[in-house]
């Protein structure tokens, strides 16, 4: 009888799960991953989380305003090591949209230094990425149903490797002649002196998401047949050229990342193989220093399933296999998960989308629930009761 009380009594008193709770919280890294700083050349970042680049489709002429600059500097406040930039794009006729960020001149420039001086002085690091989006440029905000725009719709003509539309009733390119392509590669190289002149700390090129860059990479939509097509060598020179057109403008000490997709997920098109190639080619070249592992939006053909943390396998292999630093984004929401993708060595830095557009303090949540601590801001450390 008093055993069964006592068996009881364990069961619901609260107690006796407390000893549970106190034991795995004890088995925690009272130093958790995701908040040790990792030093990128000369800068070094607070922490692991970045604020992955997602595009606003708020500017008025490319011109950053206070919705970004809210935007941006909320997450700074909340705790994250870099704050990206969404794309900003190198000339108008590569926006995705006429709401979509450029830095094609300075009045672009001047708005941006406002923003990068308060997100350093809340003691994060200030990315920017820059790109072009090619054949998927000239389209309608997603607000607005996100289809092509025509130039009867103010849309504009738009660019690509090969004269092929994204998919049926999208906007037919205009194959890039050499011009074209030199003169794009400067525009890349101009964006750069511009985010200098702004204050960012790291410049992140867009490779990925089926853009400019990405449709050089792909077979399946660079049909070209001079050096820039054909073969993986001729289908990465215009990435590789970026990639020197930015360093040119982009101090050495500071670091460069570049995102991928690393695969297109369709069969005969590009793949994590081309990806680890790729990545052992950057490293070699010595001028980038951490590969953003995205994937996928080359083509609405693709075929994939997603599910939390679907494209960690690709930064945990690109970072084995070519010895850089990578990123892990898609679907990572819990802190849990962050922590496990850092300490395990998948990853170098965890880039947080959607979950951060809900979360804005997504970061000092992460270390209430990681049992760690991390600095607020002064003005707010009033609210650091919990
Ligand atoms: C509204 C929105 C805008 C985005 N814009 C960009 C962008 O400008 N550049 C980019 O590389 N990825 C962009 N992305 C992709 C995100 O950076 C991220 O890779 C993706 O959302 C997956 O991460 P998540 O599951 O944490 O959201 C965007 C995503 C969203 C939701």
């Amino acid at each position: 009888m008093r055993r069964d009380f006592m068996n009881t009594l364990a069961r619901t008193n609260p107690f006796a799960t407390r000893g549970e709770n106190e034991r795995k919280v004890l088995q925690r890294d009272p130093n958790p991953h995701i908040f040790r700083p990792l030093a990128l050349r000369s800068m070094t970042t607070r922490n692991r989380i970045v604020l992955s680049p997602m595009c606003q489709y708020s500017a008025a002429d490319g011109v950053p305003n206070d919705w970004h600059f809210q935007h941006l500097a909320s997450r700074a406040v909340g705790g994250v090591g870099i704050v990206f930039t969404e794309v900003t794009h190198v000339e108008p006729r590569g926006r995705i949209t006429p709401g979509c960020l450029g830095l094609w001149n300075d009045e672009q420039r001047d708005a941006f230094a406002r923003i990068t001086r308060f997100i350093k002085a809340q003691g994060a690091l200030a990315g920017i990425q820059i790109g072009h989006a090619g054949r998927k440029a000239s389209t309608a905000v997603s607000w607005d149903g996100g289809k092509p725009l025509t130039r009867e719709m103010g849309g504009w003509e738009v660019i690509a490797p090969s004269a092929i539309p994204f998919a049926d009733g999208h906007l037919l390119p205009m194959e890039m002649d050499r011009k074209t392509i030199n003169d794009t590669l400067a525009l890349f190289a101009a964006n750069t002196r511009r985010a200098h002149q702004a204050g960012f700390d790291v410049v992140e090129i867009h490779a990925a998401h089926g853009y400019l860059i990405h449709q050089f990479l792909s077979p399946l939509s660079n049909r070209r047949s001079d050096r820039y097509g054909g073969s993986f060598e001729n289908r990465i020179r215009f990435l590789l050229e970026a990639v020197d057109a930015v360093r040119s403008e982009w101090p050495e000490r500071l670091p460069l990342f570049v995102r991928i997709s690393a695969t297109d997920w369709i069969e005969g098109g590009w793949d994590l193989r081309a990806s680890v190639q790729l990545a052992q080619v950057l490293k070699a070249g010595g001028k980038v220093d951490l590969i953003d592992c995205s994937s996928g939006a080359l083509s609405p053909t693709q075929k994939l399933t997603v599910h939390p943390g679907y494209q960690v396998p690709f930064a945990a292999e690109i970072r084995s296999r070519a010895d850089i630093a990578t990123g892990a984004v898609g679907l990572i929401q819990s802190a849990d998960m962050a922590e496990q993708i850092v300490a395990n060595g998948q990853a170098d830095l965890i880039f947080l989308g959607r979950a951060m557009l809900g979360e804005p303090y997504w970061p000092l949540q992460a270390a209430r629930t990681l049992r760690a601590r991390l600095p607020w801001s002064r003005q707010y450390e009033r609210g650091d009761i919990y």
